[in-house]
């Protein structure tokens, strides 16, 4: 937990899942109940020199599983000493889209490197800062990949196998986990899936318990 006076949520799950939709509904909504300043970033990318991360990691050349992994640090270490830290100490609610679990399911996941190890790399970078809450949309890899348009990037570029190990992964972590984890069927409506987001999130939270969903 973080122990900062703000509320920090992350949103994890493959690509396509519906993570930037809800991290956007849910934002929009925890302002208004909790009046509260709300802060939606995202990993990679929240930062500028993120977002030049995010360009190298995703749409750059080809990068052996350990650099992917430490530039993958890099941005978050940089998006937490500089934006969601400040935030939290400002009281505001934090909605970030990824964080380190995206880190373990795709590079211990998909591309194999030690778990433990991509974990403590990344709790090395931010200082130890776990989300209060952190939303898992779980869905089928083939599934989320016919809701997606455009090009993919080199991640989503990975191939099938990859993505059922990461969708294991985050399922796995979310299981040994279940203080922090809320797990979500995103195959149900849109509206669905954001009113059992705003339930469950208001309850771990400690909102008040007659929000409407
Ligand atoms: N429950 C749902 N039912 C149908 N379509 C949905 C649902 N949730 C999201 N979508 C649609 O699926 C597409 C992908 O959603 P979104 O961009 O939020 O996913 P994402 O997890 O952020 O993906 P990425 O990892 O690629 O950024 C969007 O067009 C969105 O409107
Ligand atoms: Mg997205």
């Amino acid at each position: 937990m973080s122990t900062a006076p703000g509320y920090f949520v992350s949103f994890e799950g493959g690509d396509g899942a519906g993570k930037s939709t809800h991290v956007r509904l849910l934002g929009k909504w925890l302002g208004e109940v909790t009046g509260r300043e709300v802060v939606l970033t995202r990993e990679p990318g929240g930062t500028e020199l993120g977002a030049q991360l995010r360009q190298a990691v995703l749409h750059g050349e080809d990068l052996d599983p350990k650099t992917e992994a430490l530039l993958y640090a890099a941005d978050r270490a940089h998006h937490v000493a500089t934006v969601v830290r400040p935030a939290l100490a400002r009281g505001a609610v934090v909605l970030t889209d990824r964080y380190l679990d995206s880190s373990v399911a795709y590079q211990a996941g998909g591309r194999e490197l030690a778990e433990g190890e991509v974990e403590d790399l990344s709790l090395w970078a931010t200082d130890g800062l776990l989300p209060d809450v952190t939303v898992l949309l779980d869905l089928d890899p083939d599934e989320a990949a016919g809701r997606l348009s455009g090009s993919p990037d080199r991640l989503e570029r990975a191939g099938a196998e990859f993505h059922r190990r990461t969708r294991e992964a985050f399922l796995r972590r979310a299981a040994a986990d279940p203080a922090r984890w809320l797990v979500v069927d995103s195959t149900a409506s849109l509206g669905d899936v954001q009113g059992q987001i705003r339930v469950d999130v208001a309850a771990r939270l400690g909102l008040t318990p007659e929000v409407p969903a």
